[in-house]
């Protein structure tokens, strides 16, 4: 069968992690492609509250395939503590759970080089999670990485320490301490240990065996478009494709095996970390957001900062991606709102406007063009889209007239429960 592709459309935090719990059930296999432990996918269920960095979004369901592809960086300590976080669940997820020969690993002091640098950075520093993702990627590119496969090398010592042999002279450079990495070290032997007993795979004949036996795909993305290395707010982006072309070479499957592309988005927009945003608030709407949203980072804890929806941007990532069906979420949180507005394009310094994003949001800056949308003021409590108040309906339009791509999921709550299908 084919590979259905999940992802963010705006600066992360979407609400993949929801929805791709949600959806799981109806697909055979659910994989992650790229990023690692920088991402934080919350799940809702049965009273439970739970996050997940680098185990896809379809652990919980009975009977399915997870897949973290070779497009991933995995970081040994992070999985082993991931792992012991799900033992309280009771699930027989183990023999499900594959994990990519070829994934990149995390090493101790590829973390050191991410602090040591976003320290050198300073005051452009990118806002890094600090998990080594930017570090780890760069000696995959360079050709210095270590795979997962590699621990069952029987030289793997001698890789490893060549290795942080570079990597202690970029700390050199960086004048950064490297005193705890014993410490850090014993952990991450033993979690290589404990990584040795779970399914390691050459996962694409796995995942192509599977379409070949009609199983269907679920690829879960992980960060969004606008942080993709090459389309994103470029340096302030992660280090890898967040977008569908990512999936292919994140898992090993050919373009043509991509069936539908889910984009998902917020409601209003929200980043984390550093680099441009055009319809960021620094107001009481920014604040009231946040509350209500309940937006601080699912990984590192840090305050989201807030803004309205921006069309330009979520056009930009459903060209990029080939959207072929939208996901709307957090839809709850603008219930109280009077007003709601939403970015139909940007003014650019000489006066100008236009729908597209400029080549470089860092150095020109554009000043949001809003239209104003009256207030649901109410709980959503639909089962149906037809049962939807009619301003949420007219604001759903709206944004489908603009990106011409159909809105077919609306989440009004963080619980499982909490989404309507069209
Ligand atoms: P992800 O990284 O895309 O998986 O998203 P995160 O889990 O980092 O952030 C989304 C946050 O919003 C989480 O706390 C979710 O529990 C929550 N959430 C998801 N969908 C909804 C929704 O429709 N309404 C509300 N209020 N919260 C939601
Ligand atoms: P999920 O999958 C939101 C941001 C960081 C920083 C930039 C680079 O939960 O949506 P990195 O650690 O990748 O070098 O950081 O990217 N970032 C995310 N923001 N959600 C994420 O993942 C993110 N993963 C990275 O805040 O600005
Ligand atoms: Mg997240």
């Amino acid at each position: 069968m084919s590979v259905d592709v999940l992802l963010g459309l705006q600066w992360g935090d979407e609400g993949k992690g929801k929805i791709v719990d949600y959806l799981a059930p109806k697909y055979d296999v659910v994989t992650r492609f790229q990023g690692g432990p920088n991402a934080g996918h919350s799940l809702e269920f049965d009273g439970h509250k739970h996050v997940l960095h680098q185990i896809p979004s379809g652990i919980f369901r009975d009977g399915i395939k997870n897949v973290i592809g070779n497009g991933v960086v995995l970081d040994p300590v992070i999985f082993k503590k991931e792992i012991e976080g799900l033992d309280k669940f009771n699930l027989d997820f183990k023999p499900n759970l594959y994990i990519s020969k070829k994934t990149q690993i995390i090493l101790p002091t590829h973390k050191l080089i991410d602090a040591a640098s976003e320290r050198a950075k300073g005051e452009q520093k990118i806002g890094s999670t600090l998990k080594g993702i930017g570090p780890t990627y760069q000696d995959k590119i360079g050709r210095f990485g270590l795979r997962v496969g590699d621990i069952l090398t029987k030289n793997f010592k001698e890789k490893y320490d060549n290795l942080v042999k570079r990597h202690l002279g970029i700390l050199k450079f960086y004048d950064y301490p490297a005193d705890n990495l014993q410490e850090l070290e014993a952990a991450f032997f033993k979690a290589l240990e404990f990584l040795k007993t779970f399914n390691l795979s050459d996962s694409e004949y796995l995942i192509n065996g599977y379409l070949n036996e009609n199983k269907s795909v679920l690829a879960e993305g992980a960060q969004g478009s606008l942080l993709d290395v090459d389309f994103g707010s470029y340096p302030f982006v992660t280090s890898s494709n967040t977008m569908t072309a990512g999936a292919c070479t994140g898992l090993g499957v050919a373009p043509q095996k991509i069936k539908e592309v889910y984009g998902i988005f917020k409601a209003y927009c929200t980043r984390v970390g550093s680099g441009p945003f055009p319809t960021e608030l620094h107001d009481a709407t920014g604040e009231r957001l946040r509350a209500e949203g309940s937006e601080f980072g699912a990984t590192t804890g840090r305050p989201r900062r807030c803004g309205w929806l921006d069309l330009p941007a979520l056009n930009y990532a459903i060209i990029l991606n080939g959207v072929t069906q939208l996901f709307i979420t957090k839809v709850d949180v603008l219930n109280n709102f009077d007003t709601i507005n939403v970015c139909v394009g940007y003014q650019l310094e000489d006066g100008t406007e236009t729908k597209e994003l400029p080549y470089d949001l860092c150095d020109e800056t554009v000043v949001p063009i809003y239209k104003s949308f009256k207030g649901w003021k109410q709980e959503v409590n639909a089962t149906s889209f037809e049962d939807f108040p009619t301003e949420l309906k007219e604001y759903l339009s709206f944004i489908e007239d603009q990106v011409k791509v159909p809105i077919t999921l609306v989440s009004v709550g963080p619980d499982r429960t909490e989404t309507i299908l069209k």
